[in-house]
């Protein structure tokens, strides 16, 4: 297994379309489906960077700035941001597209911890995601101050 990856190369991107079963009664995306997506696009990213089966530890606070609409093309396109020891920091960015008035928004960015685990569920260590761009060193060097606080805030188990 290699030591080290390029952030680049554990990018997943995921385009899906709103249809009626995933909005309100107002026609709008739900809130519930648009986590789901970002939960399924981390998981692959981090899957994909870790070459092992990924759980989710905890996702930070979304916000909704503005409505998708029924209809609208939604895609999301995660990276690892950092590796740690066994967890790793994956974004989430999500653009809501509509093709009929030529629209294209950035919606949300989300921010979500896995662990990598073995088949009996135990953590595992992971490569280290190597950033090249700048983009992508800034979001590296934001992941440990993302993680410093989580830990802080993170609840004990019962
Ligand atoms: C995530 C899980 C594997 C962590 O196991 P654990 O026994 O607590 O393991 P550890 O305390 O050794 O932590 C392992 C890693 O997870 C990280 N971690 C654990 N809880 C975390 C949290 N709430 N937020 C961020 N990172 C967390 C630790 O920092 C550590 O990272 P590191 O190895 O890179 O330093 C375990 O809690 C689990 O299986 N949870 C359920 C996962 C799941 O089912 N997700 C779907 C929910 S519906």
């Amino acid at each position: 297994m290699l030591k080290q990856k390029k952030v680049i190369d554990s990018q997943i991107v995921m385009t899906e379309l709103v249809l009626p079963h995933h909005t309100n009664q107002l026609g709008n995306l739900l809130g519930g489906q648009l986590m789901h997506w970002i939960d399924i696009c981390a998981a692959l990213s981090a899957a994909k960077h870790s070459h092992r089966v990924c759980v989710t530890a905890s996702v930070d606070k979304i916000d909704f700035h503005h409505p998708i609409k029924l209809g609208d093309a939604v895609t999301l396109i995660a990276c690892v941001n950092r590796a740690f020891n066994t967890s790793m920091e994956v974004g989430v960015e999500v653009y809501a597209q509509s093709f009929k008035e030529g629209t294209k928004a950035h919606s949300n960015t989300a921010f979500l911890t896995f662990v990598a685990v073995d088949d009996n569920g135990n953590p595992v260590k992971v490569a280290e995601a190597i950033p090249e761009t700048e983009e992508e060193k800034r979001r590296y060097e934001e992941a440990l101050e993302r993680r410093e606080n989580r830990l802080k805030s993170r609840t004990k188990r019962d």
